[in-house]
């Protein structure tokens, strides 16, 4: 399998990390890294991380300006992209086909060649035009797997809930992760009986 990871310049980089960490023990993957020049400026400011650290873990990793890159084409087989995080400048560049860096350009040939393209869209509180692109996004084919807390699964530290994103995005392209804990399930046929005289909050007189 061979996936493009973009990682640009939102808040939560280092998820970008997390997920590189997780692509390099799927088994069979070649991983093609961007990193654009927002995202460079947020390793350094919320991260101790330098790039060159994330370049280790990639096959392959291009220059956000390369427009000549082999994922600038549709030519070049890939499985598909992940976005993480995805900034609304991003958004909005996939949103209106404005390919004019090579993150952009792949996520727009991905789409152009019906591959899967998950975008993780960071930012908040969201305005109208970030939920418009957004919205445009989903109906050009990107899947939005925004970055939500996790409940149901004890995910106790920032790691866990990382992962839990991670996993759910792995989830899209058919890849086990090991350290996604999904719902286990639970019997509540019995629930009503459970939260007897505890589910009446009416007013009492
Ligand atoms: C510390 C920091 C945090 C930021 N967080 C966000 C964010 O959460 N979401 C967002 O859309 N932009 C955020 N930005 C702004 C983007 O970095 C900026 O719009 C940049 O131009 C995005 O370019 P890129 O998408 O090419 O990386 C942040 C910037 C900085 C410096």
């Amino acid at each position: 399998m061979r996936l493009i990871l973009g990682i640009s310049g939102a808040s939560g980089v280092i998820m970008g990390y997390h997920m590189l960490k997780a692509l390099k023990h799927a088994p069979d993957m070649e991983v093609h890294l961007v990193i654009t020049e927002g995202a460079a400026l947020n390793f350094e400011l919320e991260t101790e991380m330098k790039t060159e650290q994330l370049a280790a873990l990639a096959d392959v990793v291009h220059s956000n300006r390369n427009l000549a890159a082999n994922i600038s084409s549709g030519s070049f087989h890939t499985d598909g992209m992940i976005v993480i995080p995805a900034s609304m400048k991003t958004v909005a560049g996939i949103a209106s086909g404005y390919a004019e860096n090579l993150l952009l350009r792949a996520v727009d040939v991905c789409l152009k060649e019906s591959r899967r393209v998950v975008l993780v869209p960071r930012e908040m509180p969201l305005n109208r035009i970030h939920l418009r692109n957004i919205k445009e996004c989903a109906d050009c084919g990107c899947t939005i797997v925004p970055p939500m807390l996790t409940f149901y699964n004890g995910s106790d530290s920032l790691e866990k809930q990382i992962n839990h994103i991670v996993g759910k995005i792995l989830m899209q392209f058919g890849i086990d992760f090991k350290d996604f804990a999904p719902w286990k399930g639970e019997n509540i046929d019995d629930w009503k009986e459970m939260f007897s005289g505890r589910l009446d909050f009416g007013r009492h007189n």
